[in-house]
């Protein structure tokens, strides 16, 4: 009798033990997760973890940057090939980029409503497309040919059906092209 007691009394503290021991690591671990969650709070300002560019997503299609008119791929002043993309629900702004071959292209994309993806198959370039800020990368397209740019965050019902084109030219052919027409599409 004594003996059986004894055995249920050690076998208790035996699980005793091992939950407090299972308490403590669970414990940890939510006490590690916080403090990254804190850490990554503070120090990134709860931002996107990029170069931070905030603008005022209500108003893209009045006035600024993202105006129809400005969308597209743009030769600056200073040189710099710039493509504008404007993400929404379900479609690129424009939904056919020129770009060209071999020379370093800045894009810059923002949304005016919900998280997009942006993404040409084949490159380098990937990156989200969250409302209120800027997203911006530098990339050099090589191999002239179209590429696809499909929207890889889901976004809505039509996300499936939100993706747009990259036609990369050869260099003289999109000289040509930015000479004639100032905001270059495909057409
Ligand atoms: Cu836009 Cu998915």
């Amino acid at each position: 009798m004594s003996v059986g007691a004894d055995t249920r009394g050690s076998s208790e503290e035996v699980a005793a033990a091992f939950e407090l021991r299972w308490g403590l690591l669970v414990g940890a671990v939510i006490v590690l997760l916080l403090a990254m969650i804190f850490f990554t709070a503070v120090h990134w300002s709860s931002m996107p973890p990029s170069r931070v560019e905030v603008i005022d997503s209500t108003t893209l299609h009045r006035a600024g940057e993202f105006v129809e008119s400005n969308l597209g791929t743009a030769v600056e002043d200073n040189g710099q090939v710039v493509v504008r993309v404007l993400a929404e629900q379900y479609a690129f702004q424009p939904n056919c980029l020129i770009v060209p071959e071999g020379v370093p292209v800045t894009f810059r994309v923002t949304s005016s409503d919900v998280v997009h993806g942006f993404q040409i198959i084949g490159t380098n370039v990937n990156s989200m497309v969250v409302p209120g800020y800027v997203s911006t990368f530098v990339t050099t397209l090589e191999g002239a040919g179209e590429r696809t740019m499909p929207c890889h965050e889901f976004c809505g019902v039509g996300h499936a059906a939100m993706w747009a084109r990259v036609r990369v030219v050869p260099l003289a052919q999109f000289e040509a092209l930015m000479r004639a027409r100032p905001r270059a599409g495909c057409v």
